[in-house]
């Protein structure tokens, strides 16, 4: 198997790229990156080594004519490369609308022109929030109702996916995951953030009350979907990916405060992202019940120790961008 995948110098492609080569020791794979502030090569400059079985590019899936060559030497693209980081959206949405709509587009163009299989890496923020005590969980049929930039042009990539299917035939599948955690996640996002403030000696923060809800699955689980999705998925569908994970953010901090040693109220709380979304949660039956997929990792606290001891034994991976990171943030108020 000859496998383009993009944005793997980011958190999950990373994880995915590990996951294939030692699983399927004989797939080829191609990473095509732009390397963003968000990527690190580092990952995977162990894989560089092979070169046989791994190749890394440095370029944007906006470039038409890059694209087109990569995808025509393949017979499949999983589809990682995205601006994902919703506070970042809320400053400057300009990167989300250029990679998010218009790097899907370029792909679904190569992808139609050499009939090459592609798989879509989407998020179940394109649904919406939930209230907290709504029964009902996402499926596959929920209305879209995205409320952010980076949610709304990852719902807009969807759209253009199953256009494409529908248009052109394209052979297509999409899935759409709740939070991953797990090692290689970029440190502005919430666990690695908390993390890597208490390896430093600063309190973690938590966004407004802390209540909102996220349906935690370890990043393992979610690639292992992905692999299951490329091998069995019906083309033209779409398959949620999620392991019964839900908890609040203050539950999360007060966890992450006690395997790390300190006082599980030893947190401040810090202004809220506009328009922050209350809660997600995934019904997984048909991915579970027509894939034969479950998750691996259904102990989050064991999954969470595992995470912080990675954090800890890897600060020269994290430490290069903590700073900027945190300035960031201190710009927002958060
Ligand atoms: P990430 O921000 O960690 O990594 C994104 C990668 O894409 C980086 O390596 C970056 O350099 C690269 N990239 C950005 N723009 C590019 C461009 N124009 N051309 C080429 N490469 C580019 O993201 P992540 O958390 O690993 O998310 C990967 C995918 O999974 C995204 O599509 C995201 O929407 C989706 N997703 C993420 C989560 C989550 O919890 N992190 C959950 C569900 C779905
Ligand atoms: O649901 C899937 C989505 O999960 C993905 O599509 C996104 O790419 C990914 O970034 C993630 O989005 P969230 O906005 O849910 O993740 P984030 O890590 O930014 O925040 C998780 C929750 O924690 C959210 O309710 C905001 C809160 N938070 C975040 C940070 C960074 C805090 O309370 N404090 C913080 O410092």
């Amino acid at each position: 198997m000859k496998l383009l995948v993009t944005g793997c110098c980011g958190f999950i492609g990373t994880n995915f790229v590990k996951l294939v080569l030692r699983q399927h020791p004989t797939w080829h794979v191609t990473n095509l990156d732009k390397l963003t502030y968000a990527g690190n090569r580092s990952s995977l400059l162990s894989e560089e080594t092979d070169p046989v079985h791994y190749r890394f590019v440095q370029g944007d899936i906006c470039d038409a004519k890059l694209v087109e060559e990569l995808v025509a030497g393949v017979e499949a693209v999983v589809h990682f490369a995205a601006e994902s980081h919703n506070d970042n959206s809320l400053k400057d949405p300009s990167p989300f609308l250029h990679t998010n709509l218009i790097g899907t587009y370029t792909l679904l163009e190569a992808v139609r022109k050499h009939n090459v299989r592609y798989h879509h890496i989407s998020t179940d923020e394109v649904y919406g929030d939930l209230e907290l005590d709504d029964p009902d969980k996402f499926h596959e049929t929920t209305p879209y109702n995205p409320s952010s930039p980076y949610s709304s042009t990852k719902a807009g990539s969807d759209m253009l996916v199953r256009a494409w299917v529908r248009s052109f035939g394209v052979k297509a599948t999409i899935s759409n995951c709740s939070n991953n955690y797990g090692p290689y996640q970029h440190i502005e996002k919430f666990i690695p953030r908390q993390i890597t403030n208490l390896i430093c000696g600063v309190r973690p923060k938590l966004y407004g009350k802390g209540e909102n809800v996220r349906d935690w699955i370890h990043v393992e689980d979610h690639n292992l979907a992905v692999l299951e999705i490329l091998a069995k998925g019906k083309i033209g569908e779409t398959y949620l990916i999620g392991a019964d994970g839900e908890k609040n953010n203050k539950e999360v901090v007060e966890l992450l405060l006690t395997l790390m040693g300190h006082d599980a109220k030893d947190y401040d709380h810090v202004s809220d992202r506009p328009g922050h979304d209350m809660r997600y949660a995934i019904d997984s039956t048909k991915l579970r019940t027509e894939l034969g997929w479950k998750p691996i990792y259904t102990n989050f606290r064991d999954g969470l120790q595992a995470t912080v001891d990675w954090y800890k034994a890897n600060e020269s991976w994290w430490r290069p961008a903590k700073e900027a990171t945190e300035k960031k943030y201190a710009q927002l108020g958060r």
